[in-house]
């Protein structure tokens, strides 16, 4: 029986396969400077100072801990401003181990997005895809193409236990051709795993059937490649035929059936900047790369040092390692589970990058106008200062054609995992802490927007509550020595310890 299935929740201990070389001190700010810290964010975590942040679970991107052989290779920076060994080293990493025929570094995800956007889409195109992702679709919807959303229903549906929720509805895709015409789909994006679902995988053979339907109708098919080791790790795990393969086969397979990438470097690949597009069409990689120099840098190096690239091909060797991929899913399902035992209602299948707690079911008494995973995050810091991100409504913004604010079906909080960068002891803690609040979930309110800027609002919007100054009134708003949770582990004296 695999560690991971879900019902039992039997496991086996695992502990991470390596040993911390060097550290860095947190910081516990106390609860009244919590309070103030987020009033000063107007309750958007993503405005809070990193050094007010206690656990930093906002997101698992960029924020992995490099391994010894990592930061060594930083050494072997060759900062050439063209043709630097780091990028054939890179580009022969990527080859070897994605499989595609081009390659070319950009900055980040969304600068590759940008770019393949550019030259696939016109005015007027649609582009399917197993859900959507904020950057992604904001750069289909600027190049004049319209995202649509056909992942299976279950992705929509916190409650449902299929083991591979990311899974694209064939018969959705199907329609959209029939409606709009293949001439006006010039590919369909693949995510794989689905973040905005709660990091849940595609199957093998979705993939396989996915691709099957473009081919037959001349769609090409770019796969979002961000956390595909991660997708690749829960085929093994769970699709039958796969138990004795590799990662590294896995996701060679996974990729074969589709035409390029975009990559954001900053999951997977364990580097703290950096992404790439890649490709199999010799034409279309000569229109990206003249892209690629007005919009990143020259084709070996876009927007990227020497030393970045040597570090992500060394990160992407490691990020198909069995050892690496088990316990970084294992510690995201060791939260989960932590949840789950205590009723707190989370996405299940726990997901492969962190653990994503359904807000509307936390907070049923606040109304999704009033944004109840975005008070849930602000509660949260103010309970405990972990910091976790929205992923709900607002989010998924407006809709450019009416400037309604589209209404998700899902309305969460992810509390997302850095590779190899907390411990257990974290995680306990974090689970503490939620589970206090969701003891007292009747003391949080709802907010309104006093800020809304026009392009992925979500990072730098600004909030006030709906019911006086704070989002969390449990009567602990005063108090200067407020100890959360109760928790010998988060002593308050630690702030002024460090001042
Ligand atoms: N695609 C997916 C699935 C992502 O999760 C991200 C980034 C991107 C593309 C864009 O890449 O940030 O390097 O430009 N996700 C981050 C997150 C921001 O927190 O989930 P980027």
């Amino acid at each position: 029986m695999s560690e991971f299935n879900g019902k039992k929740r039997q496991r086996r201990s695992w502990a991470e396969p390596y040993k911390i070389k060097v550290v860095e001190p947190l910081k516990m700010a106390t609860r009244a400077q919590r309070e103030k810290a987020i009033a000063a964010a107007g309750f958007n975590t993503f405005l809070l100072k990193s050094e007010d942040v206690y656990i930093d679970l906002l997101t698992d991107s960029g924020t992995s801990a490099m391994s010894d052989r990592q930061w060594a290779g930083m050494m072997k920076g060759d900062e050439a401003y063209a043709g630097s060994d780091n990028f054939y080293q890179l580009e022969k990493t990527i080859r070897k181990y994605y499989g595609y025929k081009h390659v070319m570094p950009t900055h980040q995800g969304r600068g590759a997005e940008n770019i393949l956007s550019q030259i696939t889409i016109k005015q007027g195109d649609y582009v399917p895809g197993n859900m959507y992702f904020t950057t992604t679709r904001l750069h289909q919807e600027l190049a004049g193409g319209t995202f649509v959303d056909v992942i299976a229903d279950e992705g929509h549906i916190p409650q449902s236990e299929n083991p591979f929720k990311g899974n694209v509805d064939i018969a959705k895709l199907q329609q959209l051709i029939d409606e709009v015409g293949a001439e006006k789909i010039p590919y369909f994006c693949l995510h794989t795993t689905v973040n905005m679902a709660g990091g849940q995988p595609v199957s093998m053979a979705n993939i396989r059937d996915t691709t099957a339907v473009c081919r037959e109708h001349g769609i090409k098919i770019y796969l979002d490649a961000t956390r595909a080791v991660e997708n690749a790790y829960f085929i093994k795990m769970r699709e039958a035929g796969y138990a004795k393969k590799s990662i590294a086969e896995i996701l060679l397979e996974i990729c074969s059936y589709t035409d390029g990438c975009t990559m954001s470097g900053k999951k997977d690949c364990m580097v703290n900047i950096g992404g790439f597009l890649a490709l199999n069409d010799d034409a279309l990689a000569e229109k990206a790369r003249n892209m690629v120099v007005v919009y990143e840098g020259l084709h070996t190096y876009g927007g990227m040092a020497g030393r970045d690239m040597e570090a992500m091909a060394i990160g992407i060797e490691e990020s198909v390692s069995y050892d690496h991929m088990r316990a970084r899913i294992g510690q995201v399902v060791y939260l989960g589970e932590q949840l789950i035992e205590a009723g707190v209602p989370i996405v299940q299948p726990i997901g492969g990058h962190g653990v994503f707690v359904d807000a509307a079911r936390f907070l049923p008494h606040i109304p999704q106008s009033q944004f109840p995973a975005q008070s849930l995050a602000a509660a949260l810091y103010i309970n405990s200062g972990v910091r976790a991100m929205e992923r709900g409504a607002v989010s998924a913004g407006r809709d450019p054609a009416t400037g309604e604010n589209r209404q998700p079906k899902l309305e969460l909080v992810r509390l997302t995992l850095p590779r190899r960068v907390y411990t257990q002891a974290h995680m306990d803690v974090t689970a503490e802490a939620i589970i206090d609040l969701w003891e007292k979930r009747d003391s949080i309110c709802g907010l309104k927007f006093t800020f809304e800027p026009e392009y992925l609002r979500f990072f730098q919007s600004q909030f006030t509550p709906t019911c006086g100054a704070s989002v969390l009134n449990d009567g602990e708003n005063e108090g200067e020595t407020y100890s959360d949770c109760e928790s010998d582990i988060l002593p308050e004296q630690h702030a002024d310890a460090h001042d």
